[in-house]
């Protein structure tokens, strides 16, 4: 199984998710400030990752002599949108020593290869023989401490004998899907292609697309998703084609004290993801390029929230809550 994050000798080792598909680099973490840069500037990403990191940031800034206030407050602003680092930082509110702290990111790191395993066991059913099926971003390993969240569905599918076909949406702009969930897929020996974010409609009408699966960020009481931008035109194409849409994601990325997911705080990157690949500038350096990284998919839109407890409808979310 892919490792993205890994303790070694005291430190954070990640995969720098930003040279695949090209190379398999690892970037080390042995400072609050080099996880916070990790974070920010993608080398990981990805919200179930993102929270488990944030739980090592909290022992690497403790370690250093930060006071835990300052560590939540710099680890919240790194990546504002994915509900898993406000729910780790929750849960750590009363951690104040280093020696608390790795235990627990430690903990956090093995249990949420397990959730994910249980999102695979649950949702593993909805994949039926030659199901054509569409994903967008990376839902994987990748994005996890393993195993994945809607990557993990098709996986648990694939190792029951299952046999389906994947349509990987390449995901601008910083290509998530060709990079990473089409490196996974490999890895997996899972059978797919790529096709641009745009191509995805039209493939709903000429194939016989029977499923779109994703992951979230971030989800409101009232079931809205923020997830990877694109989703939401996806969630839209896959409703005039009668095509089913699920969610996948833990439970903690439900984020009950927000209403609607109108009121998530949607992060805007730097306008070179869309400009530039590498270097190479494939706009004009004086345009202005709009990037919302994550868009909301409203509740009417899904078909189904696959979680670590089981598959929850809209409707069932009370029963989660509660
Ligand atoms: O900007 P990213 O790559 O961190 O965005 C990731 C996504 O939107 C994923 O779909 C989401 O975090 C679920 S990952 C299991």
């Amino acid at each position: 199984m892919l490792k993205p994050i890994e303790w070694k000798d005291n430190n954070l080792v990640l995969i720098d998710q930003r040279k695949l598909p090209n190379r398999l680099d690892y970037f080390r973490c042995t400072t609050l400030d080099e996880l916070c840069y990790a974070i920010s500037n993608m080398v990981v990403r990805g919200a179930p990752a993102l929270g488990v990191v944030a739980a090592f940031g909290v022992y690497l800034g403790l370690r250093e002599g930060y006071d835990s206030e300052a560590i939540f407050e710099r680890l919240l602003n790194t990546r504002p949108t994915a509900n898993s680092i406000k729910y780790v930082i929750s849960t750590m509110s009363d951690v104040n020593n280093p020696e608390q702290a790795i235990i627990y990111a430690l903990e956090l790191l093995n249990k949420d290869i397990e959730r994910n395993r249980k999102i695979g066991f649950y949702g593993k059913d909805i994949i039926k023989n030659h199901y054509n099926v569409i994903t967008h971003c990376n839902a994987g390993a990748l994005a996890t401490s393993g195993y994945g969240t809607a990557l993990g569905v098709l996986k648990a599918a694939h190792d029951d004998g299952i046999n389906f076909f994947v349509y990987v949406d390449e995901t601008r702009p910083f290509f998530q899907g060709s990079r990473l969930t089409a490196y996974e897929l490999l890895y997996e020996k899972i059978d797919f292609t790529i096709i641009c974010d745009s191509a995805a409609a039209f493939i709903m009408k000429i194939k016989n697309i029977n499923l779109v699966i994703v992951g979230a960020d971030r989800i409101a009481a009232n079931g809205d998703v923020v997830n990877k931008i694109g989703t939401y035109g996806l969630a839209i194409a896959a409703k005039e084609h009668k095509v089913p849409f699920y969610v996948a994601a833990p439970t903690y990325t439900f984020d009950f004290s927000i209403d609607n997911g109108y009121d998530v705080l949607i992060e805007y990157r730097n306008d070179d993801e869309i400009k530039k690949v590498e270097d190479l500038l494939i706009a004009p350096i004086e345009a202005k390029a709009l990037n919302p990284s994550f868009d909301v998919t409203p509740a009417k839109f899904i078909s189904g929230y696959i979680t670590e407890e089981g598959i929850y409808s809209t409707s069932g979310i009370y029963k989660m809550r509660r």
